[in-house]
């Protein structure tokens, strides 16, 4: 159970208006997101194609909130200096089609960013267990990565509840991201799975009061 625990909530810009994202940070800012979470897609590890490292720079001065920036790009070391020279406050890369996870990870640490490791429905958390110590921030995709607005899939909830198992166990220190299909419906089964921060895209930006739906996913306000 959450009992009193208090959770973060990053709302995604990639269901903002692409047109105004300077007007989409000042929002998550104003109605109490913790941290703007930017996905970063590059048309090959998913289909389509968001933005890139001047995204980033380019919103760095408009708020002091973290900027969480999840690749779903191949060959993420390619283009990790550019982000963490842009300004970005953490760097999640894909576990999948990487296998030098480890040193991708001391790319990132060498850069001052935080680090993070992300994985998609179908890799296990135990495909981790060689670098869960080295991490900052673990992210549980529960949809498949590439799109906002698509249905959580609840089995990859188990996976959260084994990470946080293995947090308290062997007093590793990441943080736990659920990305994916979180609303109103679905907040509360993702807050007792054990996650420390729920990323929200279609249900945060088309919500009618945006504070009010920062409330509801956090547990603070009752659906
Ligand atoms: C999906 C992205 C998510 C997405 C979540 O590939 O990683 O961050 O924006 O969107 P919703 O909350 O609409 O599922
Ligand atoms: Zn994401």
């Amino acid at each position: 159970m959450t009992g009193s625990k208090s959770f973060l909530v990053a709302p995604s810009l990639l269901s903002a208006d692409f047109s105004r994202m300077g007007e989409a940070v000042r929002a998550v800012e104003s109605s109490g997101g913790d941290w703007i979470h930017l996905d970063v897609m590059d048309g090959s590890f998913v289909p389509d194609i968001t933005f890139g490292p001047k995204m980033v720079a380019d919103l760095r001065p408009l708020t002091k909130l973290p900027l969480d920036v999840h690749l779903m790009i191949d060959a993420p070391d390619r283009l990790i200096p550019a982000f963490a020279k842009a300004g970005s406050d953490h760097i999640i890369f894909h576990f999948e089609g990487n296998v030098h996870v480890n040193r991708i990870i001391r790319l990132v640490q060498s850069l001052g960013a935080k680090v993070g490791v992300a994985i998609v429905p179908s890799t296990p958390v135990h495909a981790l267990s060689e670098v869960l110590g080295l991490l900052d921030i673990v992210l549980v995709m529960t949809v498949n990565p590439g799109l906002g607005g698509q249905e959580l899939i609840p089995e990859c909830l188990e996976k959260v509840r084994a990470l946080e198992t293995a947090r308290s166990e062997r007093r590793y220190r990441y943080l736990i991201l659920v990305d994916g299909g979180i609303n109103r419906q679905t907040a509360r089964a993702v807050r007792d799975a054990g996650t420390d921060v729920l990323v929200t895209g279609s249900s945060y930006f088309s919500a009618r009061d945006r504070r009010e739906e920062v409330l509801f996913l956090k547990g603070t306000r009752e659906a």
